[in-house]
């Protein structure tokens, strides 16, 4: 009789629950679609207008595939609420990022007037760039840096350089007007002081976004989709659940390592921090909040006496550089000349005129071709 019981409770409980689960699954009718020939899916928190139920993207993830000539050549479209149509390149849904570009191939021009305001995307890591406006004849050659093609024409070439060195060295060396300064989303953090590899021609804008947060769903093998429309709820469909508790046991793990490391750098940091108050006699409250802000200590340039160490050497006639070197000066982009100095990085051998490096040496550590470090331990 009990025994009855028990099992009529149980079949009542596995009934109840796969109830449940179908409803979980039925409530999740979305399934990806695709744009053009692109081969990237489009699906939650994405919503292709026209292609899918309104149910089946979230507020502000709203997508179109623009009317190409043929469907082969249509486009997905995202509209940014204040800085117009970019066109989608790629979507990872695991990171929540998304690659656009413009569909005019002048990012630099969109990202002068980029506003992120009123949109769920913002910037993975941002980096200024100084945008100059240089007049061709001062210039009397064409940089090979930074030149944004699109903004320039025969007689004004515009510059965008994200190093602050040498745009003061283009503003004082020819005459080159700052238009702005513009933060810029790129792709992984970089500081000012890294050189002026950066290269804004590549017409490809990365953005993230923070909400909805479907990054723990996705880990799990889950399909991430809208429990309530009208308020804007998220659920996880779908989930591995067998997968998931390999990964639960790889999370615990790597927790069991991670928290003693964060507890270990927390202390290390710690007693830094200590050191710090009663070297500056007790007021460090402003200090260790500086570095909590800034992780990344900004890096100085090189000592005098460092940068007097490295070889210089005089041009003879026959105006021959040893080494992995040019017959031109990376920096100055003269050629060089009799008798001229040149100082030559110990590590890569790259050279240059000794009074283009000393400069930059004094600000960076690295050589400004290969940015290798020149004395790891100076
Ligand atoms: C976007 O661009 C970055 C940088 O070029 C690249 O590493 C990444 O794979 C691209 N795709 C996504 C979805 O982020
Ligand atoms: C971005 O756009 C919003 C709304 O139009 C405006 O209020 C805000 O001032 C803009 N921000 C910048 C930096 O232009
Ligand atoms: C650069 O300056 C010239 C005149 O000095 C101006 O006509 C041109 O529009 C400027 N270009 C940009 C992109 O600001
Ligand atoms: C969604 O939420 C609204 C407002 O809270 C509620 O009125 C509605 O019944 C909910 N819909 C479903 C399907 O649960
Ligand atoms: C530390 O500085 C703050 C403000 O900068 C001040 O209010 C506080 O009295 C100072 N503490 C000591 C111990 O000097
Ligand atoms: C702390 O920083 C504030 C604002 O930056 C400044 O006004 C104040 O003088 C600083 N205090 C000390 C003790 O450095």
């Amino acid at each position: 009789m009990c025994e009855l019981r028990v099992n009529t409770f149980l079949l009542l409980f596995f009934f109840f629950f796969f109830f449940i689960l179908t409803s979980l699954i039925a409530a999740q009718n979305c399934p990806p679609v695709t744009c053009g020939s692109k081969s990237f899916n489009i699906r939650f928190p994405f919503l292709l207008q026209g292609n899918q139920n309104q149910d089946c993207g979230y507020h502000g993830f709203h997508l179109s595939c623009s009317s190409g000539s043929s469907s082969f050549l249509s486009e997905t479209v995202l509209k940014l609420p204040n800085s117009g149509d970019f066109f989608v390149r790629d979507i990872s849904y695991a990171k929540q990022r998304i690659n656009l570009s413009d569909p005019r191939n002048c990012l630099a021009k969109r990202l002068m007037r980029l506003n992120l305001s009123d949109s769920p995307y913002s910037a993975a890591y941002v980096l200024n760039f100084m945008f100059l406006n240089c007049s061709s004849r001062n210039l009397g050659f064409r940089p090979n840096f930074g030149v944004i093609d699109c903004l320039s024409d025969g007689k004004n070439t515009v510059l965008a350089i994200s190093s602050t060195f040498w745009a003061s060295y283009m503003i004082s060396s020819y005459s080159c007007m700052l238009i702005e300064t513009v933060p810029v989303p790129v792709s992984w953090p970089m500081k000012e002081d890294d050189g002026y590899i950066v290269d804004l021609n590549d017409n490809k804008l990365q953005l993230s976004w923070g909400t909805p947060d479907c990054r723990d769903c996705e880990e799990d093998g889950g399909t991430c989709g809208l429990l309530n429309y009208t308020r804007q709820e998220i659920g996880c469909f779908n989930k591995k659940t067998g997968d998931s508790s390999g990964r639960k046991i790889a999370r615990i793990v790597s927790l069991s390592i991670t928290v003693p490391a964060l507890m270990c750098s927390f202390g290390i940091a710690f007693s830094r921090c200590c050191r710090n108050r009663e070297g500056s006699e007790g007021n460090g409250s402003n200090s260790s909040e500086q570095t909590a802000l800034q992780p990344t200590v900004s890096m100085v340039g090189l000592s005098e006496e460092t940068i007097q160490s490295f070889k210089k050497m005089e041009l003879g006639q026959s105006r021959r550089v040893t080494g992995p070197n040019d017959i031109v000066c990376p920096i100055c982009l003269s050629e060089y000349l009799p008798k001229e100095i040149l100082r030559c990085i110990p590590e890569c051998n790259h050279c240059f005129h000794a009074e283009c490096i000393d400069p930059w040496l004094r600000m960076n550590r690295k050589c400004p071709l290969c940015r290798n470090s020149p004395c790891p331990n100076a």
